[in-house]
């Protein structure tokens, strides 16, 4: 999976394709519409009220889409950061980002800036959305309760599956927490402990403030759930869903769904508040964003209207992106609760 997302110059975050929108393989909740950034955009506000001053860092900035639109937003309010940080693996998409924003906001432009590390005693804001199910997961098979690691090898016809017992004592041990969840006879899961890691040292990074994961993902119970034998991993080529990593290498998105306990336990054990835990629609009805649709109805044509409409539709419904979606927020030496996140909380399922 590393290979294949990755690898310079031919892996599918780091090669030329057209990945997002329409003409890509997949679409994300910023490019379906700038209402769900602008409502971003107040939820941030909350937590920069509660600090002296602060920047914002976005991991995975895609097309530099959302990047856009909260700076729009922030600056309409009068609440722009000092900076707005990005720290993004593809260098391809670095380069999109960097013409996109130049483009779209010249007068914002120079408070983008691209990091290659993670910055020390951060005060402010870290976003990731879409992030963590793009990175490379582990991936189980259970044969009457016994667990193999799923590998990739050279066969005689191009590349194939093979298992072999699990190596990893971290696997073991989860391993067996899963299967006490499934209990099934032959089933697959996934163990994102990328994700984790990554995690563990924004946590380190971050002194004060907050840390949203916006995701498709479960609590733990429903991610190992017994009817989910085949896992979670998915492929997407021209927005056809499938599960086959071995075809179009390098051509294709790879992914899996969160397990948001996992990150709810790894941000806790690191010292970071679990603050919020909703699903898309209740994060973006809490942040008012059927007032900014109103807002925006004002001064657009009907026919954008209804684009808004539907854009809302989609974000929020839950047979669209409204409930696979969460949204976990984190938080470190806030003084204050979030008041928008106490709507329609989910925390007691992690
Ligand atoms: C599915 S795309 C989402 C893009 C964007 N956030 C959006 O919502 O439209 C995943 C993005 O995460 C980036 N990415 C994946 N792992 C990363 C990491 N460890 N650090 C920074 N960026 C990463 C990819 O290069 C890509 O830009």
């Amino acid at each position: 999976m590393q290979l294949c997302l990755y690898y310079p110059g031919l892996g599918y975050y780091s090669a030329g394709s057209q990945k997002l929108g329409h003409q890509g393989d997949f679409t994300t909740a910023p490019e379906i519409s700038s209402l769900f950034s602008q409502t971003l955009a107040r939820q941030l506000q909350d937590v920069s009220k509660q600090l002296d001053s602060f920047d914002l860092l976005e991991f995975g900035a895609g097309s530099g889409k959302m990047a856009i639109d909260i700076l729009l937003q922030l600056e309409k309010d009068n609440a722009l950061p000092l900076h707005y940080y990005i720290i993004e693996a593809s260098a391809h998409l670095q380069s999109i980002q960097r013409e996109v924003i130049s483009n779209a906001i010249p007068h914002l432009e120079k408070k983008v800036s691209w990091l290659t590390s993670l910055p020390l005693q951060f005060s402010g804001i870290i976003l990731a959305n879409e992030v963590c199910d793009a990175m490379p997961f582990h991936r189980l098979h259970f044969e009457n309760g016994k667990p193999s690691e799923c590998y990739i090898e050279k066969g005689r016809e191009g590349i194939q599956w093979t298992q072999h017992h699990l190596l990893n004592k971290e696997l073991s041990s989860r391993s067996k927490t899963i299967h006490q969840i499934n209990g099934g006879t032959d089933y697959y899961a996934e163990v994102n402990l990328i994700a984790e890691a990554w995690l563990t040292s924004l946590a380190t990074s971050l002194d004060r403030g907050a840390l949203f994961i916006i995701d498709y993902g479960h609590c733990r119970n429903s991610y190992y759930h017994p009817q989910r034998q085949q896992g979670t991993m998915m492929c997407y080529y021209q927005h056809q869903g499938h599960d086959n990593p071995l075809i179009l290498p390098g051509l294709q998105d790879i992914t899996s769904h969160i397990d948001f306990t996992a990150l709810a336990e790894t941000a806790l054990a690191s010292g970071l508040d679990v603050e919020g835990f909703q699903t898309q629609a209740d994060f973006l009805l809490a942040g008012g964003i059927t007032d900014l649709l109103q807002t925006n109805e004002k001064s657009e044509s009907t026919f954008n209207n209804f684009q808004q409409k539907t854009a809302l539709k989609r974000l929020t419904l839950p047979s669209e992106m409204g409930e696979n979606f969460k949204v976990l927020t984190l938080t470190k030496n806030l003084p204050e609760l979030l008041p928008r996140l106490q709507s329609a909380d989910r925390r007691y399922s992690l």
